[in-house]
């Protein structure tokens, strides 16, 4: 695909990329924007070799990743600092496929023209690009700092570079003066080089078309279902948790008994010969969630009961039912309105399961460069709460598909879904089993006395632990450190299963 424009400016790239999927993924989407492409290196030595040798045909560009761990600072050090065969100021973007904080302040501090993240899109590349070759900023050349100029600071009567600490008291400029492109790491000085979380990705349901009517009043009350639905799954942690489930229960048991009244007087206007199972269906609704607070589960487990009463509510009745009776009601209901159903729910399934991994992947990219501590251990507890959620819909996911079927695309989604899991399955089986051990401790220790439902509790939590594990493979494909983990898990928790089959006594040797 080529891009609309072309480059103002003749663009002679060389490639120093190691990853070869990297390297082919580069070149091609340089070719389809009509760029050149002078030279590939597969390591520093090449590209050393390479620029070191560099004639009249100069580089106008060069695009690397880290070539190993850190050798895109050897060739940025090499081409801002060492050699003269080249212009100093010869745009230089590194890629990869993430940067921590510390790379990417180095990669910065080191003059690099733009910093990507993969994946890139003909649009990102060409912008960084465009942005480096013909609409480069000023060139800084001082002893401490070789690179295109990113400050942001605006003085009057400036005349040459000026230390950076200065900037600190100055005016900023416009954010609309310096929009970075997709992918392109902060802007160099103070905090802004540090790693931004990416932005939370969309909450796992949307309102879509398998979910309206076509009645304004029930789609509109149906889209404040979703609202409650993403306080829930919003709220991380003990205190935030706890405060959601009591507002959306305060909220959600008024609001739901309004919104049942409302539908359960349509349904007198016609012909309705569901009537009887949809109000039991209501009447369901409403004792399941007048039932929530009146157990013994906690709070935590409360808000993820709940989230998935709400989801499934809004799956199953709301795609399946309500929208058969205002179609019914409409004289719309048919064949086709029945296969569109089955699809529609599929395809909310798949992609509410598609949005889970995402934010597990975004999670598990920020838990990376979180440092060990109570923050790091709640972010983690969060992850793994998710990931059950994701795996509850990928079981529902592979049902549907196996019952009615699925397109060709919701299939490649699911198998991306898979990858994604695997992928953080190992450090999620690690978490969900410190979990496990801590929970089994502190039953053990006698500190807390023995709550109820306990036993319910573990089994579940080892059960969940246990389909993780079946994620990666089970305990012969994870580390040393991850079965260790699950094995002590296992063993308290059968320590503290034991003792409760025994009687409470006995709980009193272990404290
Ligand atoms: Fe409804
Ligand atoms: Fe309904």
């Amino acid at each position: 695909m080529a891009l609309d424009s072309k480059p103002a400016k003749r663009v002679n790239a060389l490639l120093a990329i190691e990853n070869a999927a990297t390297r082919k993924m580069v070149a091609s989407l340089l070719r389809d924007s009509q760029y050149t492409i002078g030279d590939e290196a597969l390591d520093v030595g090449h590209a050393r070799l390479l620029l070191e040798r560099v004639g009249a045909d100069l580089y106008t560009v060069i695009i690397c990743d880290k070539l190993g761990e850190a050798g895109h600072l050897d060739v940025l050090r090499y081409v801002r600092r060492e050699t003269d065969r080249l212009p100093r100021s010869t745009p230089l973007i590194c890629v990869a496929d993430a940067w921590t904080a510390e790379e990417l302040a180095q990669t910065r501090d080191f003059g690099a023209s733009d910093i990507l993240t993969l994946p890139l899109t003909h649009h990102t590349l060409y912008r960084a690009i465009g942005k480096s070759v013909t609409k480069q900023s000023s060139f800084i050349s001082v002893a401490t700092y070789c690179g295109p100029d990113r400050r942001m600071a605006v003085i009057k009567n400036y005349k040459g570079p000026f230390r950076r600490e200065a900037d600190k008291h100055l005016p900023r400029r416009e954010p609309s003066r310096a929009t970075p492109a997709p992918g392109l790491a902060p802007a160099q000085g103070g905090a802004s080089g540090a790693v931004k979380p990416p932005a939370r990705p969309e909450s796992e349901i949307e309102w879509n078309r398998a979910i309206a009517t076509g009645d304004m009043r029930i789609d509109v009350e149906h889209r404040k279902m979703i609202d409650y639905l993403k306080i829930l799954g919003d709220a991380s942690g003990e205190e935030d948790g706890t405060v959601a489930t009591s507002a959306v229960l305060d909220g959600l048991r008024d609001f739901v008994v309004q919104h049942i009244e409302y539908e359960e007087s349509l349904m007198e206007t016609f012909d309705y010969d569901d009537k009887a199972m949809h109000k039991r269906q209501h009447a369901q609704f409403v004792a399941r969630l007048e039932s929530i607070g009146k157990d013994s589960a906690s709070l935590e487990e409360q808000r993820r009961g709940l989230f998935l009463d709400v989801f499934e509510w809004i799956v199953k009745h709301i795609t399946n039912v309500d929208r058969v009776m205002i179609a019914k009601m409409r004289g719309e209901y048919g064949a086709t309105f029945l296969a569109d159903i089955c699809d529609l729910q599929t395809e909310v399934v798949i992609n509410s399961a598609y949005d889970l991994a995402l934010r597990i992947t975004h999670a598990s990219r920020i838990a990376n460069d979180m440092a060990a501590g109570p923050s790091k251990r709640a972010h983690l507890d969060g992850i793994a709460n998710t990931t059950e959620r994701l795996m509850n819909l990928m079981e529902l996911a592979d049902v549907r598909v196996q019952i009615n079927g699925c397109t060709d695309s919701q299939l490649r989604r699911l198998g991306e879904i898979r990858s994604a899991l695997f992928a953080g399955a190992e450090s999620l089986v690690e978490s969900a089993a410190n979990r496990l051990i801590d929970y089994s401790q502190d039953i053990l220790s006698g500190r807390y006395g023995i709550p109820l439902g306990i036993g319910d509790t573990l089994l579940r939590q080892m059960g969940q632990l246990d389909s993780l594990a079946g994620v990666i493979g089970g305990p012969e494909a994870m580390g040393e450190r991850s079965r260790k983990a699950v094995e002590s898990a296992e063993g308290l928790a059968r320590q503290v299963l034991g003792c409760l089959e025994g009687g409470a006594v006995c709980l009193e040797e272990f404290a």
